[in-house]
C-alpha cells in the first residue's frame, strides 16, 4: 500500500488536524490531535473547553484541555496486525536527556519507566501478538539513561536526531538493539524544527543506526505549549509538581507503546492508520479513573509511591483501558 512509500516519515503525535489536509504526507502518519487552540499563540485560551467529555467517560472538573481536536476518521475501529516486527520479550527503553535537566525531573521520568511494568498499564500490550501468535510480554524496563548537553544545538531536526541517538549509543556503550526503544527527551528550551509544540507533542520513527533498525522517538518538555501537549491541571498543579514533565509522562507512554507495537510502521494499526495509543489519545478515563493526587492535582495511575496522569491505551479486544 502507498503507506510504504512514506514509511520513513515519523508517526507524529499531532495536534493540528488542518495540517492533515495541508500536508498530504501527514495523512499517512498516526495523527494524534491535541488541544490545538492557544498553541501557536499561548495567550489565546479563549477556545479552551473545560472537559474531555466525548472522548473520555465523563467530565471531571479541574482537568481541562483546550478542546482536543479529535476530528477525522473514528478511532474505534478494529486494530489489525500487518505482519511486521514486534518484540515479544521485555522491552529495553533508553532515555537520552537532551539539554538541561534537573535531577528531580529526571527522577520523575526515570521512576515512571522503572516501575510502570508493575502497574498493569503496560500489560495492555500483552493483548497484541507477533506473526506466530505469540503475545507481547507487556514488560518494559529502563535500560539506560544518557545526558546530552546540546550536542546538536537547541533545535533538533529530523536529520540531527539520528546523530543524537547514534552518539548516545556509542558514548553510553548501549547495544544497537532493534527490539528496544530509544527516547530523545528535550528540555523545555529545546525545539524540534519539524513542529514541536505547533504540530506535534512527540513522535516515533526508525532508522538504520550502527547497522541496526533502531526505533526511536522525540518527546519534548511542553512547558511552552501546555495547553497543546498537556492537560491543563487544576490550579496549574500537576501530580509531580511540574506540568511540563507530567505532560511528557503521558506522551512518553504514547510513543513507547506505539514503538513497541508498530516500530517499523508495518505491524499494529487500524484502517485509518491509528496506532494503539492514537485510538485513546487525550482520554484519561474521566471520573472513572481520575482522582485527587496528594498535592491537590489530579491523577489516574499509582506507580509505586508516585502518581501520574497518563492517557488510556487501546486494548486489542477491550478498547481503551487504564490497565489490562
Ligand atoms: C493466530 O490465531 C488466530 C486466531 O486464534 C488464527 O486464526 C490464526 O490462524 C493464527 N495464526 C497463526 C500464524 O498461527
Ligand atoms: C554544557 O555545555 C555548556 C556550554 O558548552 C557548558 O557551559 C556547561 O558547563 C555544560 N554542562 C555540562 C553539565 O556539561
Ligand atoms: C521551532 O522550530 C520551528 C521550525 O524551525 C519554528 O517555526 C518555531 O518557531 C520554533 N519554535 C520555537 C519555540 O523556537
Amino acid at each position: 500500500m502507498s503507506f510504504q512509500l512514506f514509511s520513513r516519515f515519523p508517526r507524529f503525535f499531532h495536534f493540528f488536524a488542518c495540517l492533515l489536509i495541508a500536508i498530504p504526507i501527514f495523512s499517512y502518519v498516526s495523527a494524534v490531535p491535541a488541544p490545538a487552540d492557544g498553541v501557536r499563540n499561548p495567550n489565546n485560551k479563549l477556545k479552551i473547553t473545560p472537559s474531555f467529555t466525548s472522548e473520555s467517560n465523563g467530565d471531571v472538573s479541574g482537568i481541562q484541555s483546550g478542546s482536543p481536536d479529535l476530528s477525522g476518521p473514528p478511532r474505534t475501529g478494529k486494530i489489525k496486525y500487518h505482519g511486521g516486527f514486534v518484540n515479544t520479550g521485555t522491552i529495553d527503553i533508553y532515555y537520552i536527556y537532551y539539554g538541561s535537566w534537573s535531577s528531580a525531573d529526571r527522577s520523575t521520568l526515570d521512576f515512571l519507566m522503572n516501575n510502570i511494568g508493575s502497574t498493569g498499564y503496560t500489560k495492555i500490550l500483552a493483548s497484541y501478538n507477533d506473526g506466530n501468535n505469540k503475545s507481547l510480554s507487556g514488560n518494559v524496563r529502563l535500560a539506560g539513561t544518557f545526558l546530552d548537553n546540546y550536542s546538536v544545538g537547541k533545535s533538533i531536526t529530523d536529520n540531527t536526531m539520528v546523530n543524537v541517538v547514534s552518539n548516545a549509543i556509542k558514548k553510553a556503550q548501549w547495544p544497537a538493539d532493534p527490539g528496544a526503544v530509544y527516547f530523545i527527551l528535550g528540555s523545555s528550551d529545546v525545539n524540534h524544527t519539524s513542529g514541536f509544540c505547533s504540530d506535534f507533542c512527540g513522535f516515533h520513527t526508525f532508522d538504520t543506526i550502527h547497522g541496526a533498525d533502531i526505533k526511536y522517538a522525540f518527546v519534548g518538555d511542553p512547558t511552552k505549549c501546555l495547553d497543546g501537549c498537556a492537560p491543563l491541571y487544576a490550579n496549574s498543579i500537576s501530580p509531580n509538581n511540574n506540568p511540563g514533565i507530567d505532560g511528557m509522562a503521558s506522551i512518553i507512554m504514547h510513543e513507547m507503546v506505539e514503538s513497541i507495537t508498530d516500530g517499523d510502521y508495518d505491524a499494529w494499526f487500524d484502517d485509518f492508520d491509528y496506532e494503539m495509543a492514537d485510538k485513546c489519545v487525550w482520554n484519561f478515563g474521566g471520573s472513572t479513573f481520575i482522582k485527587p493526587a496528594r498535592n491537590g492535582a489530579l491523577y489516574n495511575l499509582d506507580v509505586g509511591q508516585n502518581q501520574y496522569l497518563v492517557q488510556l491505551l487501546w486494548h486489542r479486544t477491550k478498547q481503551c483501558r487504564l490497565t489490562a
